[in-house]
């Protein structure tokens, strides 16, 4: 199967140049100025741009044990519509990813449904040292310092030391941190356990809590010498502390919903918008641009973290937190480039080829010879609203449901297929994500 890419505005993370692309099975065969080739199928995309597909480095897909918010049919299509063509999915399942049983049925159930390639992250705490040393092929260990949502278990801060020189001394593994701290949090929700707003979320888990445990996480990953990701970044104390670091050992990682949403968005969204960490300040959210400006961020991901409408409409304190964001991180972003806030070569630098070299995925995260044909072709001009009715992910609504947005991918391929066209998924016999290479 060919299939030639004529006239297409090919975006690599240094720019923008018109080439025609030729796919050849799973992978690009050959990028020129000009291709003329017999081919199953061509396509002019004169005026329209030609990304890699999308790596969202950190989602949770929810299987096994929470099917009911996402499950890799929905949660695939959903990354499919968003031009996202591979996930790393979290440990937090049921039961969690911290033995190599559990990570291998979740293989098994994954390979089963999804359309989207796809990694594994694996927990890591003291008690499944052993387990850690029998895996292969995951994309790196995930420690949880404060708890959250899921059966994960989190060391205490006092034992976070003992666990991250373990997992440094042992392994060559990158370790990605949710850094709060647990002592705190516990600290500030008595503070506020009489009230209900879900502003509290903010001050409970306040920029401070964000800090202290990035702060040991970073001291910890400089005395080890090992490789560090911070997930999730969303204050500017904790910006000013990886600047510090401008080393690769240190890498991070912004959201979508802390690019654009704010604490302000309490008052209409209440408890759709309680997540870990929670919602900033608007100088926060200013820091962040500044940090993807600047290059001091080095990746966006979503952490899309479905949970179902009923949860979320519970009082504050039983409300679980997460927001879902992988089918519109990429429309955001490309609004954000229409309004000069980035550049588009940015956007593949932070969603497409910085993920790849992170994690060291192979033949992924940049439109090259030989690579694999996972592409985006996008359509800078396309305005259209987002909306809970069109979302494939199964908890059904999204923080950024009713905002216009002007940029949107028009088409996905996963390894040289067509899946995705104008926003409606296209199924077909064999079709199948096809787990990473690291
Ligand atoms: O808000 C969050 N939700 N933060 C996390 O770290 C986990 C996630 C989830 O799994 O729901
Ligand atoms: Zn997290
Ligand atoms: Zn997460």
């Amino acid at each position: 199967m060919k299939t030639l890419f004529k006239n297409a505005q090919v975006v690599t993370k240094k720019g923008v140049c018109v080439k025609d692309v030729l796919v050849h099975d799973r992978t690009i065969e050959k990028i020129a100025d000009s291709i003329d080739a017999r081919v199953n199928k061509e396509y002019d995309l004169t005026g329209k741009y030609l990304m890699p597909g999308l790596i969202d480095a950190h989602v949770h897909f929810r299987v096994p044990g929470y099917e009911k918010k996402e499950d890799w049919k929905t949660g695939s299509r959903a990354a499919l519509a968003g031009g996202v063509t591979t996930v790393f999915d979290m440990p937090n399942t049921k039961p969690r990813t911290t033995t190599l049983n559990a990570l291998e049925t979740k293989r098994d159930l994954i390979r089963k449904d999804t359309l989207v390639n796809f990694g594994l992250f694996f927990g890591a705490n003291l008690n499944n040292l052993d387990e850690i040393k029998k895996v292969h092929g995951i994309v790196g260990l995930k420690v949880y310092m404060g708890a959250t949502t899921g059966q994960i278990i989190q060391e205490e801060d006092a034992q976070v030391e003992a666990l991250l020189e373990k997992l440094y001394s042992d392994h060559q593994y990158i370790v990605a941190v949710h850094a709060e701290n647990q002592t705190m949090i516990k600290r500030h929700s008595e503070t506020y356990r009489d009230e209900h707003n879900p502003e509290i979320h903010s001050l409970i888990r306040n920029d401070a809590v964000a800090y202290a445990a990035a702060r040991t996480a970073v001291h910890l990953a400089k005395k080890y010498d090992g490789r560090l990701h911070l997930c999730h970044m969303s204050t500017k104390k904790e910006l000013e502390l990886i600047a510090k670091y401008p080393d690769k050992n240190i890498t991070c990682e912004v959201t979508p919903h802390h690019l654009f949403l704010t604490v302000a968005d309490y008052a209409n969204q209440e408890n759709f918008v309680k997540v870990n960490p929670p919602l900033r300040s608007h100088k926060d959210q200013e820091r962040l641009w500044d940090g993807l400006k600047g290059k001091a961020i080095d990746i966006i991901a979503t952490d899309h973290a479905p949970h179902l409408r009923l949860e979320k409409e519970r009082d504050y304190w039983d409300a679980p937190s997460g927001v879902p964001g992988i089918e519109t991180m990429l429309p955001l972003l490309l609004n954000a480039v229409n309004e000069d806030m980035l550049q588009l070569h940015d956007v593949v630098d932070l969603v497409c080829t910085r993920p790849a070299e992170i994690y060291g995925v192979k033949g992924k995260g940049e439109i090259k010879e030989g690579y694999d044909a996972d592409l985006v072709v996008v359509d800078m001009d396309l305005e259209r609203r987002v909306e809970d009715s069109a979302l494939y992910t199964k908890c059904g609504w999204s923080p950024f449901s009713g905002r216009l947005l002007r940029g949107w991918p028009i088409m996905t391929f996963v390894r040289g297929r067509l899946v995705m066209e104008n926003g409606k998924i296209i199924e077909s016999e064999g079709l199948h994500g096809k787990e990473v290479e690291v």
